[in-house]
């Protein structure tokens, strides 16, 4: 498999508006990908504010660009009011892909009971992954820890670079 390439896309309100002095989540998710032995490049990253438009503006326009195999969001797929990443992924994504989502959550809530607590949905807009993580370091890294080895086969087949097997 070639190197995947990753976009990364942080939202929320505070960090949008210049507030935090640090994306630490995003921060997160590029240590990690970019970490051994994974073979992954991340080629865009910005931060967005919680509005369900805007977030879909943002997954869209990265998804046709055909810039990117995988796009990562952290934050928002919580219960509060605020929280509006998975409606604004559901709008954009054209395929369900649910077992990521499901693994995030089984395969972490050993460690994190709160992981159910997380609506995060993945699925496919045109030849990009979405998949959305929770809105914190300690949760990106429980997340990733899961779905990561899973990625390369994905973009495999989702680029057509497998066709059967
Ligand atoms: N999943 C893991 N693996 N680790 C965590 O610490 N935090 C949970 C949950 N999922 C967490 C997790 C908590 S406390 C919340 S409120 C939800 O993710 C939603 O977080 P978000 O709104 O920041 O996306």
């Amino acid at each position: 498999v070639e190197s995947m390439r990753i976009g990364v896309l942080t939202i929320s309100t505070t960090a949008a508006q210049g507030q935090r002095a640090v994306d630490a989540s995003g921060d997160a998710i590029v240590e990690i990908v970019t970490g051994e032995p994974l073979v992954a490049s991340v080629v865009e990253r910005a931060v967005v504010t919680d509005a369900r438009d805007i977030i879909a503006s943002q997954l869209r326009a990265w998804a046709a660009s055909g810039a990117m195999d995988v796009i990562l969001t952290t934050g928002g797929t919580g219960f509060a009011q605020s929280d509006m990443t998975p409606e604004a992924t559901r709008d954009v994504i054209e395929r369900e892909a649910p077992g990521l989502a499901e693994a995030m959550r089984a395969g972490t809530a050993a460690m994190t009971p709160m992981a159910w607590l997380s609506r995060s949905v993945a699925g496919i807009a045109g030849q990009t992954l979405i998949v959305n993580l929770p809105g914190s370091p300690k949760a990106v890294r429980e997340c990733l820890g899961i779905i990561l080895p899973l990625l390369p086969h994905a973009v495999a087949l989702l680029s057509g670079a497998i066709r059967q097997h």
